[in-house]
């Protein structure tokens, strides 16, 4: 019974949702009562000045009304809920924890406490915007509270710009603009995202678009010192991860946002869809050709080169095999019959840089920005996604 009076409970089931809908003050459980006296609204006072450093996190109770689950996925819950006292529509992520009962031995997850305090440092137009955190009846339960943005891009692109309403070049440059200015924005302040990919952008009805899920994120230094491999989404991870380095930085981001404008102009079809890392690699291959001295000098040095046993190829041969499957499935200047987006010879040189095989010659998010493809032909646009 009692936790049927937690409205913040994720195990309720959608009736209990529904009846906790109307805000209505809740009991105040044992660590919301002080913090509570702290906060409260009067008419003449709707934006209580909140201090969390004296006062300690506010009440989700106090504060939020749940409305809708958005997502459950590996790390938390995503929840659109209201603000009590402003009316303003927000999401909240909840925290997930794998073993609550193992919470004192183990602490606050780290995915999670890197997170907040990354998106807590990193504040841009093209960042998902961070409030505050609050938190629930018990040491398990807390909640970070982001601005609400109403769907992520994959959602957005399956759900409103399938063939023939394929996205504009126009859009394209808006949306990959956006997304180049939060990555160059993380970089320059020396931090790597590590999982980005269309599930982790999102897009607000007015055409804004904003990276998200900053769990992996984590600070980098030169010269580059030796991180996890355990990152970034298959699809979209770079040659240099899967062959082992990891002594890697900002390139490996870099890829990811390659991968993400190949999808976006094939309407929302991941770029290159491997079924584990060989396989991965083996597609990325076909996609941009296989390392030569040119394309890729310090190849042989990396820790998984020798497992794999293929020819050495010469930039020659690359060019016999013809240009791989990269110029193939996007072809310049093609009409859109294609069930693709329209793309002319600079969007292709900037796909093909963002998705260079050899990090060091990968072209950094600044550069991008400053490529041609943003700066000729059509402009770029807000995107049109709702
Ligand atoms: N601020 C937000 N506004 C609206 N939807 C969001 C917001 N943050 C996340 N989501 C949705 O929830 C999903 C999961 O959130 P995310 O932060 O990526 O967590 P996870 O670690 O579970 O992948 C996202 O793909 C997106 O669809
Ligand atoms: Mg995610």
């Amino acid at each position: 019974m009692s936790k049927k009076r937690d409205r913040w409970d994720s195990s309720s089931s959608s009736e209990e949702e529904k009846e906790e809908a109307t805000p209505k003050p809740l009991a105040a459980s044992k660590n919301n009562s002080a913090t509570k006296a702290t906060t409260t609204t009067t008419s003449s006072n709707k934006f209580p000045l909140h201090n969390p450093l004296l006062q300690g996190c506010r009440s989700v109770y106090d504060t939020y009304d749940r409305i809708d689950k958005v997502s459950e996925g590996s790390y938390g819950i995503v929840w659109k809920a209201r603000d009590l006292a402003t009316q303003e529509i927000v999401a909240l992520k909840q925290i997930k924890f794998e073993q609550p009962e193992l919470m004192e031995q183990q602490g606050f997850p780290l995915t999670a406490l890197r997170e907040i305090s990354t998106l807590l440092q990193l504040q841009h137009e093209s960042i998902v915007g961070v409030k505050e955190m609050v938190v629930g009846s018990g040491d398990d339960k807390v909640f970070m509270v982001m601005e609400f943005m109403e769907k992520d891009l994959q959602q957005a692109i399956k759900d409103t710009r399938q063939y023939p309403n394929v996205l504009r070049q126009a859009e394209l440059k808006g949306i990959m603009k956006q997304i180049l200015e939060g990555v160059a924005y993380m970089h320059e302040h020396w931090m790597l995202h590590r999982d980005l990919k269309t599930s982790n952008i999102l897009v607000h009805s007015t055409g804004r678009v904003a990276l998200c899920d900053l769990g992996l994120a984590r600070r980098y230094e030169v010269p580059a010192q030796p991180l996890t491999l355990l990152v970034v989404t298959l699809w979209y991870r770079a040659p240099e991860l899967l062959m082992g380095e990891t002594k890697y930085g900002p390139p490996i981001d870099v890829w990811s946002l390659g991968c993400i404008f190949g999808e976006l102009i094939l309407a929302g079809e991941a770029l290159m869809q491997g079924q584990g890392e060989l396989d991965q690699l083996d597609k990325l291959f076909q996609m941009v050709g296989l390392p030569t001295e040119e394309s890729w000098p310090d190849y042989d040095q990396l820790p998984h080169a020798s497992m794999f046993r293929w020819k050495k190829q010469t930039s020659k041969d690359n060019d016999n095999r013809s240009a791989p499957l990269l110029a193939k499935k996007f072809p310049i200047n093609a009409p859109p019959h294609f069930k693709q987006s329209f793309l002319d010879g600079n969007g292709y040189d900037l796909l093909s840089k963002l998705l260079a095989l050899d990090p060091k010659q990968r072209i950094t998010a600044k550069e991008a920005l400053a490529h041609p493809y943003f700066h000729t032909g059509v402009p770029s646009e807000l995107p049109v996604l709702f």
